[in-house]
């Protein structure tokens, strides 16, 4: 991933944690790389194509995001989306773990 990218990335996180009611790195990234858009708030996702992930464990979560990183997992969103988390699998991971998988 380009450097400024990544910074553009971290500011906007930085912003958005700051100023909204977000309250960990992992929510916050959740939230700006749009893994909630297909993913559900806080993990919790009302459509069948997109997995759930709240209250997943976290060694599992950062697994797949590196399985689809390296492509030995294929999905044509996931292997992109893993990609653009890289260096925040595990703080989203985390986020993700703690939540309630019920609405
Ligand atoms: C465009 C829709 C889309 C976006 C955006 C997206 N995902 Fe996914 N994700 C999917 C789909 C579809 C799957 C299921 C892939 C499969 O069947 O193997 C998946 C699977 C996963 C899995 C494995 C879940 C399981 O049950 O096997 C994890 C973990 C995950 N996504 C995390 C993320 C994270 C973190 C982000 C944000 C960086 C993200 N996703 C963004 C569509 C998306």
């Amino acid at each position: 991933m380009k450097k400024s990218l990544l910074i553009t990335i971290t500011i906007a996180a930085l912003a958005f944690s700051l100023s909204s009611k977000a309250n960990s790195q992992g929510e916050a990234m959740y939230e700006v790389l749009g893994c909630l858009s297909c993913h559900g708030q806080a993990g919790r996702s009302n459509d069948e194509n997109y997995p759930s992930l709240a209250g997943k464990d976290v060694e599992w979560i950062v697994q797949q995001l590196e399985n689809f990183q390296s492509g030995e997992r294929y999905d044509e969103y996931m292997n992109a989306m893993a990609r653009m988390a890289e260096g925040f699998e595990r703080s989203i991971a985390e986020y993700l773990s703690i939540q309630n998988p019920k609405n």
